[in-house]
């Protein structure tokens, strides 16, 4: 079989099973299998695929024909320029979480402690982005999931930041004894149980419910979270956490004017709230 003779093959068959941009995906799927990019199979579709090649690409075809996110066939997912690796165990990392990622790297920029912590560390790229970013930071970061806390060792590691980092199993704060933080940041499991049905069945078939919900409305962590970090952050330290489209409002009013000040809801590219930031009163 040609690359162009696999390609259309693999087009129709994700076509099929109605996955958007089949042909891109295909030709990806079928660029991971001979580790080549895509313009070389443009450049090459007259190449003949050997037995092995053909077999694999059928078999990768297959799980992303099931609805199994690419990122977790390939691997690994990009994320603030940077190579994570991602498994199941692990939410993949999503674009818009970028922009917590930048409030957190300017606002310690600008600070001479760069000492933070981070709640729900997943495959690390919150922390590890911003320590790749913010020079002479450190960082405490915790997970409820084993298997989550071994793929973001290994992120670490892959990224030359395992001295900058602690990472802990931990619900929430409970196995931290850090005090007097400069920022804490978190992209908790804020979806409501009765709303999962309703999300991509990428998502929810495929990554961990653990890092999607907490099962219950949605605002369960997020206020465990909230009302922990006053006694964790430095007095004049911020909390940045990541929110659902419609929970600014409820979050909002659990942040009470005694204990936090400058409460900022930052939008995202379409205008939604998507990140909460308060910081902490200095009496
Ligand atoms: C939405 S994911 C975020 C993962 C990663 N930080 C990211 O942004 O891609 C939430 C993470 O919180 C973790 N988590 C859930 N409940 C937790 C708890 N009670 N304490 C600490 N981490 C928790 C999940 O295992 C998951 O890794």
């Amino acid at each position: 079989m040609m690359i162009a003779d696999a390609l259309r093959f693999g087009a129709q068959l994700l076509a099929e099973a109605a996955i958007p941009e089949h042909s891109k995906e295909a030709a990806s799927l079928l660029g991971f299998v001979i580790g080549r990019d895509r313009a070389y199979l443009i450049a090459h579709d007259d190449l003949q695929l050997g037995a092995k090649e053909i077999e694999r690409f059928e078999a990768v075809l297959r799980r992303r024909a099931s609805h199994e996110p690419f990122q977790y066939i390939v691997g690994k997912q990009e994320f603030f320029g940077l190579e994570f690796k991602v498994t199941p165990d692990v939410l993949i990392p999503r674009p818009e979480t970028e922009i917590l990622v930048e409030h957190a790297i300017d606002w310690l920029n600008r600070r001479e402690a760069r000492r933070f912590c981070e709640i729900g560390i997943g495959s690390g790229c919150i922390s590890l982005a911003i320590l790749a970013n913010v020079p002479d930071s450190t960082c405490i970061a915790g997970d409820v999931s084993e298997n989550a806390l071994l793929v973001a060792v290994e992120n670490a590691l892959r990224l030359g930041l395992q001295q900058r980092i602690k990472i802990v199993l931990s619900d929430i704060f409970a196995s931290m004894d850090e005090r007097g933080l400069d920022l804490i940041v978190t992209n908790p499991p804020y979806v409501a149980l009765k709303d999962i049905g309703g999300l991509q069945i990428e998502v929810r078939e495929h990554e961990p419910l653990v890092a999607l919900t907490d099962r219950g409305n949605g605002l369960g962590i997020i206020r465990r979270i909230i009302h922990d970090s006053a006694e964790r952050l430095a007095p004049g330290g911020r909390l940045l956490m990541e929110i659902g489209w419609d929970q600014s409002e409820p979050v909002q009013a659990m942040l009470l004017p005694e204990v936090w000040q400058r409460i900022d809801l930052i939008p995202d590219l379409q205008g939604i709230p998507r990140v909460v930031s308060a910081i902490k009163t200095s009496d």
